[in-house]
């Protein structure tokens, strides 16, 4: 949440900034807001709501300068308005500074420093931080960098931060504890910043992802300096970006969103490129190999994540058990890291994560491996936190996943969620030598079936337009389709605002049941397989009650047809491979339906994409 970028060197800092923030509004977007230093002025706009309102209001400032930082804003602390935009500046006028993270001890601090006759204009946190960094410079006669690093030892709780000052206008000050920040080395010497490596990718692709609690001077004089909290000098570790531009705009769609789901095809062909061989029967994750017997013998693997990671995990669960025979526990990260767990040295801890920067995950992961467990990571964005912490991992590989609501980044979970489970199974030997080769042969053709559903795109949408103004919507499935429920609903919510519940179909009949009318539309998945006849039988309790029943079915199916009101088929699939497929029309159905409300698919309100408080 949050996004931060900044800029020094011999371009225009507005332009880089600003372009920056929209790659990452997805972090966040109440607020935006630059600063800019130039003739030793510090010029500073900020303004509600999103990006574009701020370039309206820029309009006709002075923009220039070779410095500048920005925000996009998710906010935590103060409402979304003008005054609590980032940057935030100091009393004295000389520094301004933008922040991703909460300081959870500003209260104190704020009420110490007001005691000294500073004075506040917004309810952040961010602006006690600034002043208390002007308030130790006051008091050491130091340089703001080192009375930021000072700063830093007093507060609790996570910050990405970049500062800027009139004082040392070559210079960028950058800091981060929990929340995630790059920096990358420009060719002409100048250098960026920014919470995520896609605004720094079309200039250059030589970055340094900060570590906890480090502290970066980029300075046009002196170079990039790296020290910890503890002022001891550090060597950058210089990583080069695999990131392609291109991935990073819309390439024609209307929408990032519909871009992300239409690339599923691309995106799990990627995931399994190199790591599958139906031909030759073998499936191998480099990444995680030598932690494989370790798996196959703890007595339990703990799958912790949040969101739709969250349901990813459930269907590992499905697949490791079913495939492999062991024992996985699915753990929302948010609950376990304050349950006070009970956690083993031989337990194993996988944690599933898009953006890798999920601070409930981060947190929880933290904690187990404090307990002595393996930790290991299902991450998307390379070099992120989670993927660095963890003792190994395998990436999705999906690619920059922009649109809030999360799809290609889901299927390329579960796709390596279903290698790691086959792999398992192949070496735990519970798995016949037939079936493995099935499952290999099938999963390869995956991408071609994602394909064939989107392909029927347009008959999904006509659908849509039957559901767009219901108020309430139920989504059921049993076995691994129950979180493709639980996902399916989600979507919808999320985008179009409309209240969703997913239930194991059995459990229908517990409570929602209740609510089912003729304005009530249950989404089904009714796929052939071995609950087909429970899924019929719920369904017949659905249309008992008159509620309208859209269900998903196997091609040829002829039975459901018969009593739903719409179906929705998807090519026949081993059952395990069922959620890649079924979760393809309830992407497209929310879509469309989110489309049709004129809600803002892309960034849907209150959401944020990177969620790196708790
Ligand atoms: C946010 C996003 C979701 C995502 C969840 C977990 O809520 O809007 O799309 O599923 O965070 O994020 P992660 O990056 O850990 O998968």
């Amino acid at each position: 949440m949050c996004g931060i970028v900044a800029y020094i060197g011999k371009k225009d800092a507005y332009e880089i900034v600003v372009k920056g923030l929209k790659r990452l509004e997805y972090r966040g977007y109440d607020s935006a807001g630059v600063a800019l230093l130039t003739d030793g002025n510090l010029n500073l706009y900020k303004k509600q709501g999103k990006v574009a309102n701020l370039e309206e209001f820029t309009k006709d400032k002075d923009k220039s300068g070779r410095v500048g930082i920005g925000h996009t804003r998710w906010a935590t602390h103060g409402e979304p308005n003008d005054v609590n935009a980032h940057p935030h500046m100091s009393n004295n006028g000389e520094i301004a500074l933008i922040h991703n993270g909460i300081i959870e001890n500003y209260d104190s601090i704020k009420r110490e420093l007001l005691t000294k006759g500073y004075t506040f204009q917004s309810e952040t946190d961010t602006e006690v931080l600034t002043i208390l960094v002007e308030d130790i410079k006051k008091n050491t006669n130091g340089t703001y960098a080192e009375s930021l690093r000072l700063a830093l030892q007093q507060v609790v709780g996570a910050y990405a931060i970049v500062m800027i000052s009139k004082e040392n206008p070559r210079q960028l000050i950058a800091a981060r504890k929990s929340s995630p920040l790059v920096v990358g080395i420009g060719k002409d010497g100048d250098f960026f910043c920014a919470s995520d490596a896609t605004p720094i990718v079309e200039y250059t692709k030589k970055v340094v992802y900060l570590d906890d609690e480090e502290i970066a001077v980029l300075d046009l004089d002196d170079g990039l300096k790296l020290y910890s909290i503890d002022d001891v000098q550090k060597t950058p570790y210089i990583q080069e970006l695999e990131i392609k531009l291109e991935s990073l705009e819309k390439g024609g769609y209307d929408h990032f969103m519909l871009k992300e789901i239409h690339e599923q095809p691309r995106s799990i062909t990627d995931c399994f490129r190199g790591r599958l061989n139906a031909e030759e029967a073998w499936v191998s994750l480099g990444g995680i190999k030598e932690y494989e017997q370790k798996m196959i013998d703890a007595k339990r693997i703990i799958m912790i994540a949040c969101g739709t990671s969250w349901h990813a995990a459930l269907v590992g669960e499905y697949l490791f058990e079913d495939l492999a025979r062991i024992n996985v526990e699915v753990e929302y990260a948010s609950e376990f890291r304050y349950r006070n767990p009970i956690i083993n040295e031989d337990d194993i801890v996988i944690a599933i994560s898009q953006s890798g920067e999920t601070a409930d995950t981060l947190a929880a992961l933290e904690l187990a491996k404090s307990k002595g467990a393996t930790i290991l990571g299902i991450c998307n964005v390379v070099g992120s936190s989670i993927s660095r912490i963890t003792d190994a991992g395998s990436y999705t590989h999906a690619g920059p996943e922009i649109g809030v609501a999360s799809t290609k980044a889901f299927t390329a979970q579960v796709t390596v969620l279903t290698l790691m489970a086959l792999s398992l199974a192949k070496k735990k030997g519970s798995i016949s030598d037939t079936k493995f080769r099935t499952m290999l042969s099938e999963l390869e053709i995956i991408p071609q079936k994602v394909q064939e559903i989107l392909d029927i795109n347009d008959k999904i949408k006509t659908i849509s337009a039957e559901y767009k103004d219901a108020t309430n919507a139920l989504y059921l499935g049993r076995g691994s389709s129950f979180p493709v429920a639980l996902e399916g609903a989600l979507k919808l919510k999320e985008i179009s605002y409309i209240h969703a519940e997913g239930y194991p179909a059995a459990e229908m009949k517990h409570g929602p049941i209740a609510l089912i009318d003729e304005e009530m539309p249950v989404f089904v998945i009714a796929t052939q397989g071995p609950s087909y006849e429970k899924v019929v039988s719920n369904i017949q309790e659905v249309k008992a009650r008159k509620g309208k029943l859209i269900a998903i079915v196997t091609e040829g199916d002829e039975q459901v047809k018969e009593i739903a009101d719409h179906v929705i088929e998807i090519p026949e699939a081993d059952e395990h491979l069922i959620p890649l497929l079924a979760t393809i029309p309830f992407q497209l159905l929310s879509y469309h339906i989110a489309v049709m409300r004129n809600c803002n698919v892309d960034q849907p309100r209150n959401l944020a994409k990177s969620v790196t408080v708790e």
